[in-house]
């Protein structure tokens, strides 16, 4: 029999959790859902009625949270409370890369999916269900299990109620920025484990909008193993056409050009062939290296150095824009005015983790450079933060040991008074518009626009002053 869920508890609030509960409590309105988070300011941010102040911004969220935050979706810090209440525990923390110790750099640090999993064997009651949301390694569940199944002491004498649990893997597919719409309309909901009964029960929650062919069955380590290698892929086609993109550079293709010729075969597809600054996010990378410690782990050196070179060239990559605009700029960015558009990973979200904006203005605040930096979503804060996350020497190299690090722009075109330079690295949609006639009147000649993210219509700047280089575009190289 498919166990009636009523009630679930997803523990962590974030990128991932906040979303997929909206998603979740919007189409079961007869399912109670709570999202817990240890971080209060995170929680508060999520009860805010100002919904311009919730802790993400994704398109479509602030709507659903409207219609049912308080009715059957909450968010709170009474993590104890919520798991008892539980029959079904989401987890969906946090599994950045290990900062120290054995494998640090490259494996997942599992210590708060474990404490989830701790939490869990004390507070639960009866029978549970555990879906592993987040991201994890290979054989995860197995850990999850042995955590759980730990035999609980007698209390007072008296046996303590049996606690029972299921451990599925429901690995989350959504890209940030298209969250809901990913959410509402998967490609696929992959839901691994053993026992029927509670795979039923999880695939009847999503039956209630997704439909039954897209709802695949694995085995727990195909699913958990088939999260890491989706990024994997994914990430290893941003990496190739980026590497073609700086071929093209160098032979007067363009990138462009070659990503629409082979996206037309059925075999490759058009999707991910954008050749950008590098890929960012708080996924990719960390998924990769997971992947390659995993690999070395299990005695497969070539196999952890193939999925390691991608993470490489994306890395080479950022360091290209860098080096190419200090050599365009005369080889000195020393005081020199550059405007950066767009400091998130990607458009149409407020996260910045792994931006290759952050490596870049690093790398150009380095140079000399003063940067004044703009993002429809980013708070100067955030920008702030991220630029001051590694100590470098870049302050006491500045005059007058001015602390130019960061400025929010309000106003694009008034920001260009005197800059030498622009350099778009988000593909927000405003910076198609901007009037590049206006900009060439007012930038410091010669200037130079750089599009790192093709989002410039080549034939509005062709008739300005201005010098433009493009991402992969070879015939602006050879001219
Ligand atoms: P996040 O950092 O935004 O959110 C995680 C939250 O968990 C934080 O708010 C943190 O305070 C909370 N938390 C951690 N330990 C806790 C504990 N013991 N008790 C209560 N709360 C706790 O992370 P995210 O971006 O939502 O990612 C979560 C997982 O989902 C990761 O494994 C990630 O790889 C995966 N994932 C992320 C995305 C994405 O787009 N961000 C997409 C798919 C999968
Ligand atoms: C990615 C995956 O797309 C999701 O399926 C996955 O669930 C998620 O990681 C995760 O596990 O966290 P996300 O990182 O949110 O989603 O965003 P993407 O759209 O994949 O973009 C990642 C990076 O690649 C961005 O910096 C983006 O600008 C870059 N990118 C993407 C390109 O440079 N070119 C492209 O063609 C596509």
């Amino acid at each position: 029999m498919i166990r009636e869920i009523k009630n679930i508890c997803c523990i962590g609030a974030g990128y991932v959790g906040g979303p997929t509960m909206a998603v979740i409590a919007k189409f079961c309105p007869d399912i109670q859902v709570n999202v817990v988070d240890s971080n209060k300011k995170r929680v508060q941010q999520w009860n805010s009625n100002d919904l311009s102040l919730l802790p993400i911004y994704e398109p479509g969220l602030r709507d659903i949270i409207s219609q049912i935050r308080g009715v059957n979706l909450h968010f709170s810090n009474e993590v104890k409370k919520h798991i008892q209440e539980a029959d079904m525990i989401f987890i969906s923390v946090n599994t950045p890369t290990k900062k120290k110790g054995i494998g640090a750099g490259q494996a997942s640090d599992l210590k708060w999916v474990e404490a989830c999993a701790r939490e869990v064997s004390n507070s639960s009651k009866g029978h549970t269900i555990i879906v592993e949301k987040s991201t994890l390694p290979v054989r995860t569940a197995e850990v999850i299990k042995n955590i759980l199944e730990v035999p609980k002491s007698q209390i007072n004498g008296k046996e303590e109620s049996p606690k029972t649990f299921d451990v599925l893997s429901n690995p989350e597919f959504l890209s940030e920025g298209n969250a809901i719409k990913d959410l509402e309309e998967p490609d696929r909901v992959l839901i691994g484990g053993e026992n029927k009964n509670a795979i039923d029960a999880l695939s009847k929650i999503y039956l209630n909008w997704v439909p039954p062919e897209k709802i695949l069955h694995t085995n727990i380590w195909s699913s958990e193993l088939a999260k890491l290698t989706a990024n994997a892929f994914l990430a290893q086609r941003i990496s190739s056409i980026n590497a073609i993109g700086a071929l093209c550079e160098s032979t007067g293709a363009d990138v462009r050009e070659v990503a629409r010729a082979i996206g037309t075969d059925s075999r490759i597809g058009a999707k991910f062939l954008d050749s950008g600054p590098g890929f960012g996010g708080s996924c990719f990378k960390k998924d990769i290296l997971n992947l390659v410690y995993l690999a070395k782990y299990f005695g497969l050196p070539q196999v952890a150095n193939f999925w390691e070179s991608v993470v490489e060239l994306n890395y080479w990559h950022q360091k290209r824009i860098s080096e190419l605009i200090v050599k365009k700029l005369f080889g000195t960015l020393h005081q020199k005015k550059i405007l950066i558009l767009g400091f998130a990973f990607k458009a149409n979200t407020n996260d910045t983790r792994e931006s290759s904006a952050i490596q870049i203005c690093k790398d150009l605040l380095l140079e000399g450079a003063k940067l004044y930096i703009h993002d429809p979503k980013v708070s100067a804060e955030q920008i702030s933060e991220d630029l001051n996350a590694n100590l470098y020497s870049y302050e006491s190299e500045m005059e007058n040991n001015e602390k130019l690090l960061w400025f929010k722009v309000d106003d694009i075109s008034k920001d260009l008074k005197n800059a030498d330079a622009v350099l778009i690295l988000t593909e927000w949609e405003e910076y198609g518009k901007i009037n590049w006639d206006r900009a060439a009147e007012i930038m410091r000649k010669p200037a130079w626009v750089f599009d790192a993210r093709s989002i410039i219509d080549i034939e509005k700047i062709r008739s300005t002053n201005l010098n433009f280089w493009r991402i992969g575009d070879g015939s602006l190289s050879q001219t």
